[in-house]
């Protein structure tokens, strides 16, 4: 989506009204009050790929609602897979609380029930920034690197966030001469970019599971005459590649891509490590027929 933050259309949801229970102490953040919200009140955002956003319950927030919808090639290839959206919900929500408890700032401010969670509003910066640990997809295909080779070093790469052109590669000249960053949200997001990387790597680690790569969008929110840079949209196994570190096993979105099996099963692989499986969980994958 070009123009995320060009929050217009005025469509109404087709979902449960929703309650916000309590409020948040986030520091900085808008404190959310107890408050219900009519169907008739809500309003659709933007319907995007994976996600609807509504607006949220106070002014500065938004309301996340994960769908089941999995798309790649550029939504050539779509699919509803049912429990993909309450596993990236829980995930994206385990990860983004866990990048606060070490400092990094997210839109991220509570989950408000298995498919939707409330997050500040931010302007989107066009790029998705990608962090590489490991050769694979279009770096390898681009350069001719095995899938799985170690990289050097972690490799920072940016696309420019439009679906027409096919979220293109982009160099820093790109960003700095159409302006969709200033040097100093560069120095800032590659910061940031890193220390996600190092969470992520350390807490897939720990259960088995390599973190090959990731995309995350970074968003600015305004604080008076300031802004700060904040880690938006969502991080979880739509966004990353995850191989399991003994056997290889794919454990994210490329299972959906490459036809490898049941994307529930995987994902909720990866819940079930993390401890954040849900008490209901999806139902499994489609049964195999074996003849
Ligand atoms: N905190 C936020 N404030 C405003 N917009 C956000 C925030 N977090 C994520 N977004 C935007 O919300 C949309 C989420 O929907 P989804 O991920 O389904 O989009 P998409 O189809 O992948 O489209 P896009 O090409 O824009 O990423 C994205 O456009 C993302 O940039
Ligand atoms: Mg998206």
């Amino acid at each position: 989506m070009a123009a995320t933050s060009g929050l217009t259309c005025g469509v109404l949801a087709a979902e449960a009204p929703l309650f916000y229970e309590g409020a948040t102490d986030r520091g900085r953040f808008p404190v959310v009050h107890t408050e219900r919200l009519s169907m008739a009140r809500r309003k659709k955002i933007y319907e995007g790929k994976a996600k609807t956003l509504y607006e949220g319950p106070e002014p500065g927030t938004i309301v996340q609602y994960f769908k089941d919808d999995a798309t790649a090639f550029n939504a050539a290839k779509h699919d509803v897979i049912e429990g993909k959206g309450v596993l990236n919900n829980i995930l994206s929500e385990f990860f983004m609380l866990g990048l606060g408890q070490i400092g990094v700032p997210t839109h991220f401010l509570k989950r408000l029930n298995m498919r939707e969670q409330l997050v500040r509003s931010c302007e989107i910066i066009p790029l998705e920034i990608i962090v590489r640990n490991y050769a694979a997809g279009s770096l390898s295909k681009r350069l001719g690197i095995d899938e799985g080779t170690q990289l050097p070093r972690p490799i920072v790469e940016y696309c420019y966030k439009d679906d027409a052109l096919g979220d293109p590669l982009v160099t820093e000249e790109h960003i700095a001469a159409f302006g969709w960053a200033s040097q100093q949200d560069m120095d800032d997001i590659l910061s940031l970019a890193l220390r996600v990387n190092d969470f992520l790597s350390g807490v897939m680690l720990a259960v088995g599971i390599r973190l090959i790569d990731f995309k995350i969008e970074i968003g600015r929110v305004y604080e008076g005459d300031f802004q700060r840079l904040v880690v938006a949209d969502e991080i979880s196994p739509d966004s990353c590649r995850l191989w399991d570190i003994k056997t290889g096993q794919k454990l994210d979105k490329d299972v959906f891509r490459r036809d490898l099996g049941s994307l529930t099963d995987a994902y909720s692989e990866v819940a079930r490590r993390l401890g954040v499986m849900p008490n209901n969980p999806p139902a499994p994958g489609k049964p195999q027929l074996v003849n």
